[in-house]
């Protein structure tokens, strides 16, 4: 059965000794994040925390908050109630090899129709409990609450989370909007900050598709609907972050993945839709005619600051909630934090697809020291010359992956997860000047080491076993390996001497 709450996710948690409850007050300015960073260091993700009275300015919030709900393997798999995330990999994967697709934009056609036989389509409710109160704020509307009655961003107990932010952040929210052209919906995760109790930043990326939804709305001048929220069942947020083609909606991957369609409620303030049983929802509108702010700083997933940049403004006309909301929120700075957990669950779904359009990858693994896309690293079963090189090109011009700095193509006996594996054989089996290129391409907007926003370099490393078509005349070496008769006999005495 899916979540209908992102309580009743906290309460699995909870029985499955995966949660830590903690009563004492703690301030949403830093000390929560403090906690947070502590948790989330420990070796597999720690625990994922349940602070009940969070404090903004001193004062104790009316919400409690949640934080590092889905930071580990084990709460990623119970986030999607399976077994693990492997085994949701699998079942997605043979969907799609039913009727193996031809090419890429096959693949992701094929994706969505997938999803759409297996129930996942949303569907439209009367009401939900994303509902239960409701403040307004837009012009002329007769539920306008006088002020002093009026909850508004400023008390829900969103957090600052490193001393050098630009403010409070909302660090795990889904943020919909709509192509003004097709009415394609788009869910992305793209973090919020507070500037007052009715406007925010609106923080989506030059090649993200919010960001591409906005720009037609600037093109044409219309106000743009936007709407945020907050809670609800654990894989929303999973789908706002999962790299989905343009297009392709993520309640469709929702649905899919809690195995019941998302129900969705219309908003009050305007024409968007929001799962029934989110926790928060705050509605409102970006103004093209508006200029611009400045938006930051906040201590990011790069382990850095990002410095200050310009970004639309958020606008909000209403606030609504459940009547016991809990406010989940998370903390990113120098890995591993939660994070990496989420990205790490994305790519083993995703792998099916990769795989479908380069049937010769055996694995990816995005290590926690990369940040997602600095560094990736690929296994595969190399048949002919220049392969590596291939999945390389071919990968840099996937989604997403576009972003990546660093590509490690090794053979398939590596195991891709352990990054001590794949630097002895980069360092091992390569010529740097031979099995090596540099490239040029988007940059994550994020990175700081670039010369411009948004564009760099790139480098890819053949770390295979090279074949004499690559002009490689050497004989290539075996590797030590024990015999495995011997070794079986010997690890029983070796596990009693060691006892
Ligand atoms: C915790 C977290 C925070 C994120 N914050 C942002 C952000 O502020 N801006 C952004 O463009 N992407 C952010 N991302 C990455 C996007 O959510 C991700 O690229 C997603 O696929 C974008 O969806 P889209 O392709 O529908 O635009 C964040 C990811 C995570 C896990």
């Amino acid at each position: 059965m899916a979540y209908a709450s992102f309580r009743e996710f906290l309460d699995s948690l909870d029985q499955a000794g995966e949660l830590i409850k903690v009563s004492e007050p703690l301030a949403t300015e830093l000390e929560i994040t403090a906690l947070a960073d502590l948790e989330m260091k420990q070796p597999g993700g720690g625990r994922a925390l349940l602070i009940e009275k969070p404090t903004v300015n001193g004062v104790e919030s009316q919400f409690p908050l949640a934080i590092n709900t889905l930071g580990s393997f084990k709460r990623m798999a119970l986030s999607f109630q399976a077994e693990s995330i492997q085994a949701v990999a699998e079942e997605l994967g043979s969907l799609m090899k039913a009727k193996p697709p031809t090419g890429a934009r096959e693949a992701i056609k094929l994706l969505g129709t997938a999803l759409e036989l297996r129930h996942a389509k949303p569907k439209m409710v009367r009401s939900g409990a994303c509902q239960e109160v409701v403040h307004r704020f837009d012009e002329g509307s007769e539920e306008v609450p006088i002020a002093s009655e009026c909850p508004s961003l400023l008390d829900i107990p969103i957090l600052k989370c490193w001393p050098e932010d630009g403010g409070r952040f909302i660090t795990l929210p889904c943020v919909v909007t709509k192509d003004p052209d097709t009415g394609e919906r788009n869910v992305g995760m793209y973090r919020i900050q507070i500037y007052d109790s009715q406007t925010t930043g609106m923080h989506w990326q030059l090649q993200k598709v919010g960001a591409r939804h906005g720009k037609r709305y600037y093109e044409n001048g219309t106000r743009m609907p936007v709407s945020i929220f907050v809670g609800g069942d654990p894989a929303y947020p999973f789908c706002a972050t999962a790299p989905l083609p343009d297009g392709l909606d993520e309640f469709l991957l929702a649905g899919y993945l809690r195995k019941k369609s998302v129900e969705l409620v219309k908003c009050l303030t305007n024409d968007l839709e929001v799962p029934a049983n989110a926790d928060f929802v705050i509605e409102g509108y970006v103004d093209p005619t508006e200029p611009l702010r400045q938006e930051g700083p906040f201590g990011d997933h790069t382990g850095y600051y990002t410095l200050k940049e310009p970004y639309p403004v958020f606008h909000v006309t209403a606030i609504t909630h459940r009547k016991k909301a809990v406010y989940p929120a998370t903390i990113v700075g120098i890995p591993p934090m939660e994070d990496f957990y989420i990205g790490a669950a994305s790519v083993q779904l995703f792998l099916p697809i990769f795989q479908m359009n380069f049937p010769e990858i055996v694995d990816i693994a995005l290590p926690a020291e990369g940040v997602f896309h600095n560094l990736v690293f690929v296994s595969i079963k190399k048949t002919y010359p220049m392969q590596a090189y291939k999945i390389m090109h071919g990968l840099w011009g996937m989604g997403q992956m576009m972003f990546t700095k660093y590509f490690v193509i090794v053979d398939e006996d590596v195991d891709v997860h352990d990054t001590s594996q794949v630097l002895f054989r980069l360092c091992a089996n390569t010529d740097p000047k031979r099995d090596s290129i540099v490239t040029k391409g988007p940059a994550d907007v994020l990175d700081h080491a670039t010369d411009a926003i948004g564009m760099g370099s790139k480098m890819g490393f053949d770390a295979t076993r090279k074949l004499p078509g690559e002009g490689f005349q050497r004989p290539w070496p075996p590797i030590i390996k024990m015999d495995p008769v011997v070794t079986e006999k010997i690890e029983k005495i070796w596990s009693e001497l060691s006892r």
